[in-house]
């Protein structure tokens, strides 16, 4: 099977969020499973083409984006990882490599550059060209979010001869890439295509319905999310679109990508500690605490790091996350002006914050942290190596989503011990299973309304176990580690979503 993906950002070369993550895990876990996937994404000014090992190709080559030629340059890498070599390609245009950001100025979190239609409709179309460039005849093209929709519709379109499959996958429903009609057209969006059943979205184009409308098949990051979306709560304004979809629409959960995301293989770590849930099965309890030890001196050394007082018995949380709407910073920034000045033991813990985004949002933590630093550390910025350690040294992870396509934190934070406290929706719902002491069961702690009360509560939960019998807490944070979501049954389930679409 020859497969396409298409995408905006691919870890470690670009990323902003868990898309880039996914584009760069899935295709490599679908070559594992023997398919031959290549990935084309975009050379922009942040990547450092040489110290990524990126090869300039020297040929350059035209791509038609509606009745414009750009030309276009070419570097080649691989996907970084064992297994077979999945090779991706990065288009080469001043469209990306003389933009600082991905999506916009790095210094204006949120904001799109104003010719964000433009650029990755380019993405989109150039991919196309490159493989009928090297002569390679993909049967399906995989776009993911609205920036790459489009590189399915010029598929639908007749660009590539002969027709491949095409499969959409939409992590994200909020971004829609919204642009004028207009601008759709000169984009190569055809007249009758400019309609309620093309792109049209009130008044304006949507980008993501190039791919909504006309892929084969649709799939979102989770079989919940893949539900929530058909209603208005969580469609924002496309709930129509995705009910009309039927069957042509799945959720397929997310994985981690475990040869990034282990506390035993992590080159970030100041020490490495656990060992893959194989061979943990049946050790005793003073076995574990050994193989363990490693995660409380990443503990003590990322409280130094943030300074944080170096107290060991005193509960970490973390939130490491885009600080947006969507993410619930507003029942944290609550829950923390509540927490914060308390002093008794029900309320004793550190908070350590990584994150980027919405200004209102990084000040008014910014301020928290200031007046409380011995509680409190936020650190504003993207910084991967340090989300590493933060991973590690926390002992629980919050994630309160208003809503939330699938998530990556809360699997990666169960494989490293750090139990996640989560609101119930979205892919959330799908992978941290509530704690019920009673049955000893459960991976996290989970709420339903999005409200900092339900907040606290849970966190109370959370430090309730975590101070009371140091059994129940072991267990629980021996079954997060143990819970499995590497990538290989969910890259099979693409794999039968294209043959479908074939
Ligand atoms: P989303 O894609 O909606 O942002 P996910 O949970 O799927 O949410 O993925 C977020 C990814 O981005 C994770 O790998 C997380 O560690 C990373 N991330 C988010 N913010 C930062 C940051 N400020 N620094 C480093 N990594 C970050
Ligand atoms: C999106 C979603 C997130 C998901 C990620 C990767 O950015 O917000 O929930 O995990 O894409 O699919």
């Amino acid at each position: 099977m020859n497969v396409l993906h298409v995408a905006s950002e691919v870890a470690p070369f670009s990323k902003t969020g868990g898309l880039g993550d996914v584009a760069s895990a899935l295709p490599k876990a679908q070559a594992q499973l023997g398919a031959q996937v290549t990935v084309v994404s975009a050379l922009y000014g942040s990547i450092q083409a040489t110290a990524l090992g990126l090869a300039k190709r020297l040929r350059t080559f035209d791509v038609p984006v509606g009745d414009t030629t750009y030309k276009v340059g070419l570097f080649e890498g691989s996907l970084p990882g064992s297994g077979p070599r999945v090779p991706i390609y990065f288009i080469d245009h001043p469209l990306f490599s003389e933009r600082p950001g991905i999506y916009g100025p790095p210094d204006r979190p949120g904001e799109d550059y104003p010719d964000s239609a433009l650029r990755f409709a380019l993405l989109s179309r150039a991919a196309l060209t490159l493989a009928q460039e090297l002569d390679w005849r993909p049967q399906v093209v995989h776009g993911h979010d609205w920036q790459t929709a489009m590189a399915l519709y010029y598929t639908k379109m007749g660009a590539l001869e002969p027709v491949p499959a095409t499969v959409m996958t939409v992590h994200n429903l909020l971004f829609k890439g919204l642009c004028s009609l207009e601008t759709a057209q000169k984009l190569g969006v055809q007249p009758e295509h400019l309609s309620l059943s093309g792109v049209e979205f009130y008044g304006q184009a949507a980008l993501i319905k190039a791919g909504l409308m006309f892929a084969d098949r649709v799939t979102t990051v989770s079989p919940n999310y893949a539900r929530e979306i058909r209603t208005a709560e969580f469609g924002y304004g496309l709930e129509g679109v995705m009910q009309s979809l039927g069957s042509k629409l799945s959720g397929i959960l997310n994985g981690a990508d475990y040869e990034r995301w282990s506390p035993w293989l992590d080159p970030y770590l100041p020490a490495r500690y656990g060992a893959a849930p194989t061979s943990t099965e049946q050790l005793s309890d003073a076995d574990w605490a050994t193989l363990m030890a490693g995660k409380a001196r990443c503990k003590s050394e990322l409280q130094r790091e943030l300074g944080l007082p170096q107290r060991l018995k005193t509960p970490l949380l973390a939130t490491i996350s885009r600080l947006t709407d969507q993410k619930g910073i507003d029942l944290i920034i609550d829950f923390l002006e509540q927490e914060l000045p308390e002093t008794g033991e029900r309320s004793d813990f550190q908070y350590a914050i990584i994150g980027v985004g919405d200004p209102a949002f990084e000040q008014r933590l910014k301020m928290l942290a200031s007046r409380y630093p011995a509680r409190l550390a936020v650190r504003l910025g993207y910084d991967e190596a340090l989300s590493h350690r933060v991973e590690a040294g926390a002992d629980f992870f919050i994630m309160p989503s208003r809503f939330e396509p699938c998530g990556l934190n809360q699997l990666y934070s169960m494989r490293y011990g750090t139990l996640p406290i989560v609101r119930a929706i979205g892919g959330l719902l799908d992978t941290v299973v509530d704690y019920d002491p009673r049955s000893r069961s459960g991976t996290g702690f989970a709420f339903s309304s999005y409200d900092s009360v339900a907040l606290l509560s849970a966190v109370r939960r959370a430090l309730a176990t975590y101070h009371g019998d140091a059994g129940s807490f072991i267990s629980l944070q021996r079954r997060a580690m143990r819970a499995d979501f590497s990538w290989s049954s969910s890259a099979k389930a693409y794999l039968s979503i294209y043959q479908q679409a074939i």
